[in-house]
């Protein structure tokens, strides 16, 4: 067998055949593949998976139902069309041919111009395209996996849940993934579907469950390293398997540890601060920074600024940036660890912030977050804490050059 690279071993962007990592979910101590399964195997049940940003809701589905029995539809794929069952029999590649209202019709025909996976005819007159749907899935096995679904238009995921209700009396499986509270009313809140629930909430990787990725990862490419290097990679990943992933694939381009045979081990740790700006390169968050660094419109004053320890001045905006950005990295921050950092940055003997300046404009700027669209959506200000939703932000915040 022709030695494995590194680009087969780290996959930020797909499946990680090699470098899965099973997790306990904290709620009950079992792993989130079981629980997933079993969830599965609750017929009359709906699905519904809950989790932050890039922490493996969708390679959870394909490890557990397998890339071929999963048909996978996202929110967007309703914003042109009202009739849920055509986007699944489209997405699943079924022509429905036959005794079939106009809609289904136009559905066939489109099908002959794209390529035909599977086909089937349904002769009977009586069957409704949805009952066709359901028995096809039904006989290939197949799960509809809705990913997303936060983006589908509020008043169709109303009507999609109407949809599933019926269905998954039917046996029809459906799983419907979403972020935190972006779905609530229309899944976990609908009254239609209390008790029809098998509610799965992802959490955060914890950084003993990031090592691993790691540690398997490197001990597969026969390179050791230890713990604490370990250690260090998942503190710089943030709770995202997707940046260790990628972080691991930069150190392994830049230490060229693909051609180099004599690389047995990695323990340098300026490697990894090498490595991380290296993978900031391929992130884009500057127009995010400028945005938050501009702050609210000063309708042409010029806005006070401070001094930092190293000479530099900067206003209070760009001050809460880099404060956010400092060590160690985290992706909650209470106001009073805030005002330390900044306390630890700025040059007091010049000048002060005080705990107030910094709780006014952290609130300005989760308005100006809150007016933009949801790529600006970087970070949550709430309860004196600052939320960061998207690790990667931090990531670049820290990493990357702006
Ligand atoms: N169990 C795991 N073990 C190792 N790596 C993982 C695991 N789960 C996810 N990853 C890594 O994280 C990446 C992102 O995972 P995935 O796309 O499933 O996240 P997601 O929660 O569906 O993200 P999004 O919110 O963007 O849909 C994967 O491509 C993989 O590199
Ligand atoms: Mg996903």
């Amino acid at each position: 067998m022709c030695k494995l690279q590194s680009s087969d071993i780290f996959k930020p962007g797909t499946f990680p055949e090699y470098t899965y990592i099973s997790r306990l979910s904290s709620e009950l101590n079992y792993s989130y593949e079981i629980r997933l399964q079993q969830a599965l195997n609750t017929s009359g049940y709906l699905t519904s998976i809950i989790g932050p940003s890039k922490t493996g809701k969708t390679v959870l589905c394909e490890k557990v139902i397998g890339q071929d029995k999963i048909v996978s539809l996202t929110g967007n794929d309703f914003k042109n069309s009202n009739d849920f069952w055509s986007v699944v029999a489209k997405r699943a590649e079924i022509a429905l041919e036959g005794e079939q209202t106009e809609m289904d019709t136009y559905e066939s025909h489109n099908q002959i111009n794209n390529t035909i996976r599977r086909s089937v005819t349904f002769k009977e007159k009586y069957l409704s395209s949805k009952e066709a749907i359901i028995n096809y899935f039904k006989g290939n096995n197949l799960v509809l996996v809705l990913d997303d679904f936060h983006y589908a238009p509020t008043e169709l995921q109303f009507d999609i849940a109407y949809q599933l209700k019926d269905a998954i009396r039917k046996e029809f499986k459906v799983v419907i993934i979403s972020l935190p509270h972006r779905a609530d009313d229309a899944i976990r809140k609908n009254p239609d579907l209390s008790g029809r629930l098998s509610l799965i909430n992802i959490e955060p990787w914890q950084t003993h469950e990031l090592r691993e990725i790691a540690i398997t990862g490197f001990n597969k490419l026969n390179i050791d390293i230890s713990d604490a290097f370990a250690e260090r990679l998942a503190v710089e990943s943030l709770t995202s398997p997707q940046l260790m992933q990628s972080i691991c694939l930069s150190l392994s381009t830049i230490q060229n540890i693909d051609l180099d045979s004599n690389i047995k081990s990695i323990e340098d740790e300026s490697i990894i601060d090498n490595s991380c700006k290296f993978n900031a390169l391929n992130l884009n968050y500057k127009d995010v920074i400028k945005k938050l660094k501009e702050g609210p419109s000063t309708r042409g004053q010029q806005r006070k600024t401070y001094e930092i320890m190293n000479g530099q001045k900067v206003d209070i905006y760009s001050f809460i940036l880099r404060a956010i950005a400092e060590n160690p990295p985290i992706i909650s921050i209470h106001l009073e660890e805030l005002k330390n950092r900044v306390d630890k940055l700025i040059n007091s003997t010049v000048n002060r912030i005080d705990k107030n300046k910094i709780r006014d404009s952290l609130g300005k700027l989760q308005d100006i977050v809150n007016d933009s669209e949801p790529i600006y959506q970087v970070f949550e200000w709430k309860d004196n804490q600052i939320y960061v939703l998207d690790p990667l932000f931090l990531f670049y915040l820290r990493w990357g050059k702006y």
